[in-house]
C-alpha cells in the first residue's frame, strides 16, 4: 500500500496492508559468509536482493547502495557480491569490524598461511594483552583465568604473525571476536549481558581453527570477480557522518527501542580488541539506548503525530519506556531526513523495521517513521508487511530478553514491514 499524505495514514492502518509473499522468502540457502560472526538483529540477506529487483522494476538500476545502520554488513557483501558501489557507517567497533571482513576480498588459501602461522607461534606468545588496567579488571570477570592466558596469548599471535597494515588483520580480529563469547562465561545467545555459573567454556584454540576454518570455506564460495571500488565502511554516527557522494539505493534496517543495547552486548570484543577501556562510552549516540537523557517537557516538541501519541500512552505505565521511546523517535525523524540528503536524484530508501509492545502499549515504530519519512520531504511511502521467518514459539521476552512462554509485558511480533520511501 502507498501513503503519500500523512492524513492518509489514520484512514489507512498499516498493520491492516497485506503480506506481501515478494518481501517473504528466499529461494537460495543464505550463503555462509554471513554466519562468520553472530550479530543481534541481522536481517536476511535476501532483503538487499529484493530491495534491487523491487528498484530495477520501477527502471532504477542502482549503481550505488548504502546501509545508514550496516550493522555486521550484510547489505554490504550483498552489493559486493552483485559487483554495486557500497558506502555504510555503524556507530559500533565491532560491528564495522565484521562488515570490513565480509566485504573483503581475500583469498582462502592466505587465510590458510596465516592461520597456521598464528597457531605455530601462539605457544611462544606472552600472556600478557597489552590492554589496559580498567579493560583487564571488567574482562576478567567473564573468563576463567586459564581463558584469559589463552586468549591473550592468541591476540599476541595474531599481532606477531600478521602484518599490522595487512588487509588480513581483520579477519583475524573477527574470528578472535566471535569465539570469546562460547569461550567465557557468558549465557550463550542471550541477548543482556548474564553470567553463566554452569557453562563450559570453550577450548581457545579449538574454537579460533574451527572458527578459521568457518572462514576459509566462507570466503572460498565468494565469486572473486565482479566486485568494482572497495566498500566503504565508516565507524560513525548517522546523524552527524559527512554525507557520502549520493547514492541510488538505501537498504537498512534501524536499531530497535531498548531492546538491544549494543555496546553492552560487543563489550568483550570492545574491550580485548582495544576499541575503548569502557564499553559504556560505545553507547554515546547509540540510537535506541535507553541510557539517554531527554527533557521530554523542551524536547517532545520535536515529536510527530504519531510518537506524541506513542510517548503519551506509554507515559502513565511505564515512564523511564517513555523516556526511551520519545528519544528513539526524535532521532529517527533525523535519520529521515538525513537520509534525503544521501540520495541521488529519484533515489530509493528501503527500510525494515518492526513494532513492538511495552506495558500493554503498542510502539508503532513503523507508522512513525513512514510519518518521519514524509515530512522530510519523501513523496511516497510503499509499505508492505512480511513475516519473520525465524521467529519463536512465544512472542515474549523475559528480563534477560531470552524468550519466555510466560506472558511478559515485553512483547515483540511475527511480522515486520518494508517501508520504501521514494525520492
Ligand atoms: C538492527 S541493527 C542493523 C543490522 C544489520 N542490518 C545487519 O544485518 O547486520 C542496527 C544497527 O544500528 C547501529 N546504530 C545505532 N545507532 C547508530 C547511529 N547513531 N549511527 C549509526 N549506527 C547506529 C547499531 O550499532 C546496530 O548495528
Amino acid at each position: 500500500m502507498d501513503v503519500t499524505d500523512t492524513a492518509q495514514m489514520y484512514d489507512r492502518r498499516l498493520a491492516d496492508a497485506p503480506e506481501d509473499a515478494h518481501w517473504n522468502v528466499s529461494d537460495a540457502p543464505e550463503p555462509r559468509i554471513h554466519r562468520i560472526h553472530g550479530y543481534p538483529a541481522k536481517f536476511p540477506a535476501f532483503l538487499t536482493t529484493k530491495a534491487l529487483e523491487y528498484s530495477r522494476s520501477l527502471g532504477n538500476h542502482p549503481k550505488r547502495v548504502a546501509d545508514i545502520f550496516c550493522g555486521c554488513g550484510t547489505v554490504a557483501q550483498e552489493a559486493r557480491r552483485e559487483g554495486l558501489e557500497f558506502w555504510g557507517c555503524d556507530i559500533n567497533p565491532v560491528a564495522t569490524l565484521i562488515a570490513r571482513t565480509k566485504s573483503a576480498n581475500l583469498r582462502p588459501a592466505r587465510i590458510e598461511q596465516f592461520m597456521q602461522k598464528i597457531l605455530q607461534c601462539m605457544p611462544a606468545q606472552s600472556n600478557d594483552a597489552g590492554l589496559s588496567h580498567m579493560a583487564t579488571q571488567r574482562l576478567q570477570r567473564w573468563f576463567t583465568p586459564s581463558r584469559f592466558e589463552e586468549l591473550s596469548q592468541l591476540l599476541n599471535a595474531i599481532r606477531a604473525a600478521v602484518p599490522d597494515r595487512s588487509a588480513y588483520r581483520d579477519v583475524f580480529y573477527c574470528a578472535f571476536s566471535a569465539i570469546l563469547k562460547s569461550c567465557s562465561q557468558w549465557r550463550q545467545r542471550s541477548i543482556k549481558p548474564t553470567f553463566d555459573y554452569e557453562k563450559l567454556p570453550a577450548e581457545v584454540e579449538t574454537a579460533f581453527t574451527n572458527q578459521c576454518l568457518l572462514l576459509i570455506r566462507a570466503f572460498a564460495e565468494l565469486p572473486q570477480e565482479g566486485v568494482t571500488k572497495r566498500p566503504e565502511i565508516l565507524q560513525a554516527n548517522v546523524l552527524t557522518v559527512p554525507p557520502p557522494v549520493p547514492v541510488d539505493l538505501i537498504v537498512t534496517s534501524p536499531p530497535y527501542v531498548t531492546s538491544y543495547e549494543y555496546a553492552d552486548l560487543h563489550q568483550l570484543s570492545s574491550l580485548w580488541l582495544g576499541y575503548t577501556e569502557d564499553h559504556r562510552s560505545l553507547r554515546d549516540g547509540s540510537i535506541g539506548s535507553a541510557q539517554h537523557s531527554l527533557n521530554l517537557r523542551r524536547d517532545m516538541r520535536e515529536l510527530n503525530t504519531v510518537g506524541t501519541q506513542v510517548v503519551f500512552s506509554l507515559y502513565n505505565h511505564n515512564r523511564r519506556a517513555a523516556h526511551a521511546v520519545a528519544n528513539y523517535y526524535i532521532d529517527m525523524q533525523r535519520v529521515a531526513r538525513r537520509c534525503l540528503t544521501f540520495l541521488a536524484p529519484r533515489g530509493l530508501a528501503v527500510f525494515v523495521i518492526g513494532n513492538t509492545r511495552y506495558s500493554g502499549v503498542d510502539i508503532d515504530n513503523a507508522a512513525h517513521l513512514t510519518e518521519a519519512l514524509l515530512d522530510a520531504g519523501f513523496s511516497c511511502v510503499s509499505a508492505a508487511k512480511r513475516t519473520i521467518s525465524n521467529k519463536a514459539a512465544t512472542p515474549y521476552r523475559n528480563g534477560n530478553g531470552r524468550f519466555s512462554r510466560e506472558k511478559t509485558p515485553n512483547h515483540i511480533y511475527d511480522h515486520e514491514y518494508v517501508l520504501i520511501a521514494h525520492q
